[in-house]
């Protein structure tokens, strides 16, 4: 967690404790947040209180916790009759930790029979969910479906870990670390999830175009840029589609992951992977470099070198994206320029050509901004003949930029983490 972030200060945190035995350990999280300044409201289930005392949380938190459903203080000294809605209305966030099997259950179901679950649907904050329980239930198809239905919903998940368990076994579904939970929640407070329920599809990675089974064209396009917007995006609630074409290997950290992973190598298989999503599809962000030209012809049987230097001929490729831009319907487009020279003005070319609504141009001969590394620095295009020229940053950081140009195109609110204390 960043401890000095300003985006904790005054900002309303109820902190949902459900009854199993990493409890305890929500203590800590109260702890950190109300040093960092937020105003954090405990809320324990009844089984969350027979693994802790809520006096415990009550001492460390801003206000008493709270665990019934139908008297509670307000806060102010005073007893409010229906808390949960005061709780979720005034909420910036709802972070549950641990959350049990049984919280999730109840939670996607739409039950509400305790203070915390009936906060869960009386709020419109975003909510954060910290699960941790047995491997084996972690692992059940029900849990695991669950979960689904809320990321869908546009909850976030903070994936447990892998490690001991109560009793000693080893396995999947002991509660995240601290700072995985607060960042999550530092997160949603920053960015809150100006994309849910946006639809975007990432490409990523370079094509590689057959020359026989064992060759190809090729290029040097790593496919960070196109995995950071996709994560970024996902972390800010859109339900993300990543079409891949980097190294296997990069895609592991979305395993298990609400990212859809699609890999592919070609440029053909990457036009037929996006053109049959489009229509299912609201921003579309092409970092992909797709090779401009393929073999005309791939050789079934490895070329021997016996045979001598083989002739090569080479035939266009699909462009993909100017094939978005003239039968897109209201979708955002997004497209990359990877240039050596004369940035802007080929950066701009293209944008009118591919007819893009932004246009992500870089210098990749500026070692810093390139292939491979996790820096970049880029001249930001849109369609209206506006451009910003970004600092270097870390590609994570760059995608950020990116998507809060996408938000405003979809007209989506930006978060204020300054705004005022309620
Ligand atoms: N692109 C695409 N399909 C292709 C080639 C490129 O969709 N066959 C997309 C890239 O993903 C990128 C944008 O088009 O978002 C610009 O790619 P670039 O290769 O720089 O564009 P070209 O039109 O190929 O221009 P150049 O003449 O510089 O090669």
């Amino acid at each position: 967690m960043d401890p000095v972030s300003p985006a904790w200060r005054g900002r309303r945190v109820v902190l949902g404790v459900s009854g199993g035995i990493a409890a305890y350990k929500a203590v800590e999280l109260c702890r950190q947040m109300v040093d960092a300044g937020a105003h954090v409201a405990p809320v324990l289930t009844e089984d969350a209180t027979r693994f802790i005392g809520a006096l415990t949380f009550s001492a460390l938190a801003s206000e008493p916790a709270q665990t019934q459903l139908f008297t509670g203080a307000t806060g102010d000294g005073s007893e409010h009759p229906i808390p949960h809605t005061r709780l979720g209305q005034s909420a910036d966030v709802v972070v549950v930790a641990p959350a049990t099997a049984r919280l999730i259950a109840k939670y996607a179901a739409g039950l509400s029979d305790d203070l915390l679950t009936a906060t869960l649907l009386a709020t419109r904050a975003p909510v954060v969910l910290a699960p941790a329980m047995h491997t084996e239930m972690w692992e059940h198809p029900a849990v695991q479906e669950n979960l689904t239905t809320l990321r869908r919903r546009g909850v976030h998940v903070v994936e447990p870990e892998s490690g001991r368990l109560a009793g000693g076994d080893i396995g999947a579904g002991r509660l995240a670390a601290p700072e995985a939970i607060l960042g999550a929640v530092l997160e949603v407070l920053t960015h809150g999830l100006d994309l849910a329920g946006v639809r975007v599809l990432v490409t990523a990675g370079g094509t590689r175009e057959a020359i026989d089974p064992v060759r190809f064209i090729g290029n040097r396009s790593s496919g960070k840029m196109g995995h950071a917007v996709a994560e970024r995006a996902s972390a800010r609630g859109a339900a993300v589609t990543l079409v891949t074409a980097a190294a296997a290997g990069l895609a592991d950290s979305f395993a298990a992951g609400p990212v859809e992973v699609v890999p592919v190598v070609s440029a053909q298989e990457m036009h037929d992977a996006v053109l049959s999503r489009f229509d299912a599809t609201d921003v579309v962000v092409m970092a992909a470099a797709v090779a401009d030209f393929r073999p005309k012809v791939a050789a079934l049987d490895k070329l021997k070198k016996a045979d001598g230097a083989p002739e090569i001929v080479l035939e266009p490729t699909p462009d993909i994206l100017a094939e978005l831009g003239t039968v897109k319907r209201g979708q955002v487009l997004v497209g990359f320029a990877a240039e050596t020279e004369n940035v802007a003005v080929h950066a701009a070319d293209k944008l009118a050509r591919k007819n893009t609504d932004l246009l992500v141009a870089n210098d990749v001969s500026d070692p810093q901004a390139g292939f491979e590394v996790d820096t970049n620095r880029a001249i930001l295009l849109d369609s209206s003949g506006a451009s910003e020229e970004t600092p270097l940053l870390t590609k994570a950081a760059l995608a950020d930029v990116i998507l809060d140009r996408v938000a405003a195109l979809l007209g989506r609110e930006p978060v204020n983490p300054h705004q005022e204390m309620r």
